[in-house]
């Protein structure tokens, strides 16, 4: 066996228009070794497993496999070379069956030519029982869950033989418990001698799974930390070159509380629940529960956008009829949905649009000076929230993930709502934007806001929340206040669970 690193890249130059995404970039991975490749949304992470998983050529630079030089021109040269790329938005066709995904593109035939189901499905079989994956070779993809389908995915890397698996934010719309088994799974891969570059912002996960962390700042590489060093603070420190003070914001305003009161709320997905409460003025209500509790159901039915659900709503002494989007937007009350990519940005359209856009009427004065404040309203969000981008008027398709993410926020951000909804706010978003996004919360609270931020994101969640309601098939389980916000208390109301802590929700 050869003693060279399974791989290199070396001086690995990339430009895009008006952006050098990455200006000399080396990485190595040994053999059986978790790479963890961290950085700030926009500093080159996805675009340098592009370059390995043959999706874009690289204009310099060079990468060897065990030393020896390779050209990767398109995916297929990637996966002969034994790379496997599981992308944050799953490669997998639904209206077939588990076994028909595993080996799509390569079937074994028989003599005749035909495909050989039998083979498939025999095959399928020990990569589910090796990955613990509780389902039939014979499901259709569209009957499992998000992390059953990035499972098979993970299953089709295996039965490839793979050697380097990439996997590029695999927990960012995982269950606690799905991320859980998804990074014990990363370790076993390990210890089974194949290497994995793991990509994330839950520096959390880096932690538990990373034998070396490898930082990119600005397209370039600022530093790598061997398992000894890894901490929280060091990666952060070599992600923003300088130190994070006051993560969590403190308030210290008081509250008015039965503010803002929802009463049967319900959403087509959970008919036959309803769910009411009050939140304070001044206050951040956090909404916890598992995937698929009916969080982001009912934040839509309350604005307006479950045609077959609804809510009777009132902003202090107001009643406010809410039968259409537009109706909640004309009482300032906003929701920044939690798929942002398809349902908050307008790709074609440029950063600047996509953040003055439903704030047109602000800007309609006269053509002229409304150009002017909209790039000025622009620029100062783009500054605020650290959005890296070649200017306002850079096509918002092009940003990197998180970037995108951070002009979907920056553009209800700029209203004056009175209530707004947050649907998983800071999903793929990196601890620099994180803390600037929990201040700006804190600033719209303190200034008389209700701030209902939907999270499964633990820790935030914990931070973040004045007070904490648990939601559990379609109801809240419970309301814990301030003192009675742990993790236990929240996975109990999470799964249904009674405790005595709990407060009803008004
Ligand atoms: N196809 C493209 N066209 C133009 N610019 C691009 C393209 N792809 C990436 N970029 C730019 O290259 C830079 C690096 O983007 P990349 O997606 O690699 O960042 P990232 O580290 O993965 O960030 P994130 O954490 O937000 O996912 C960004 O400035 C991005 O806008
Ligand atoms: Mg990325």
């Amino acid at each position: 066996m050869s003693t060279k690193p399974l791989l290199s890249m070396l001086g690995i130059y990339k430009r895009f228009p008006g952006v050098i995404a990455l200006d000399s970039v080396s990485l190595e991975v040994g053999r059986g070794e978790v790479v963890a490749l961290c950085g700030e949304n926009g500093a080159g992470k996805s675009t340098l497993m592009k370059i390995l998983g043959g999706v874009y050529q690289p204009d310099e630079g060079s990468i060897q496999i065990e030393g020896r030089p390779v050209s990767i021109e398109d995916v297929t040269d990637a996966m002969g070379l034994g790379v496997a790329f599981i992308h944050q938005e799953l490669n997998v066709l639904e209206n077939l069956d588990v076994a028909s995904n595993v080996f799509l593109g390569r079937e074994p035939r028989t003599a005749l030519g035909l495909v050989d189901n039998a083979k498939i499905h025999a095959n399928t079989l020990p990569l589910l029982r090796r990955l613990g994956l509780e389902v039939s070779s014979r499901t259709r993809l569209d009957r499992l869950s998000l992390a059953q389908q990035q499972m098979v995915e993970i299953a089709k890397a295996l039965s490839l033989n793979s050697r380097l698996i990439i996997m590029d934010e695999p927990t960012s719309s995982l269950t606690l418990q799905e991320t859980d088994r998804l990074l014990s799974l990363v370790v076993e891969l390990r210890n089974q001698g194949v290497s994995v570059v793991y990509i994330s912002h839950r520096l959390g996960e880096v932690d538990r799974i990373a034998d070396r962390v490898v930082v990119l700042r600005d397209g370039k590489n600022a530093g790598a930390l061997e398992r000894s060093a890894i901490s929280h603070d060091r990666i952060v420190g070599l992600m923003v070159g300088r130190e994070i003070k006051s993560f969590y914001q403190e308030s210290h305003i008081p509250k008015v509380p039965g503010y803002f009161k929802v009463r049967n709320a319900r959403s087509s997905r959970y008919p036959a629940a309803t769910v009411s409460f009050d939140a304070a003025r001044g206050e951040i209500l956090g909404f916890a529960g598992l995937v698929g509790a009916g969080r982001s159901e009912i934040a839509k039915a309350i604005v307006g956008l479950d045609e077959q659900g609804g809510a009777e709503v009132s902003i202090g002494e107001e009643r406010v009829a809410i039968h259409s989007a537009r109706d909640a937007i004309a009482s300032r009350i906003y929701l920044v949905p939690e798929d942002r990519r398809s349902e908050g940005l307008v790709a074609p359209m440029s950063v600047r649009e996509n953040i003055t856009l439903p704030s047109l009427g602000r800007f309609s004065s006269c053509f002229l000076i409304r150009r002017d404040r909209e790039r000025r309203v622009a620029r100062e969000q783009i500054e605020s929230l650290n959005i890296k981008t070649p200017g306002t008027e850079a096509r918002v398709v092009n940003l990197s993930g998180g970037n995108q993410q951070k002009v979907v926020l920056a553009k209800w951000l700029s209203l004056d709502p009175r209530v707004m909804i947050l649907d998983e706010p800071t999903r793929g978003i990196d601890v620099g934007a994180k803390a600037e996004i929990y201040r700006l919360m804190r600033v719209l609270a303190d200034g008389g806001g209700v701030i209902l931020m939907i999270s499964s994101d633990m820790e935030e969640v914990l931070h973040v929340s004045d007070r904490i309601a648990v939601m559990h098939e379609g109801r809240i389980s419970g309301l814990l206040e301030r003192p009675d916000c742990t993790e236990e208390n929240i996975m109990n109301l999470a799964v249904g669970k009674p405790i005595s802590a709990a407060k009803p929700a008004c």
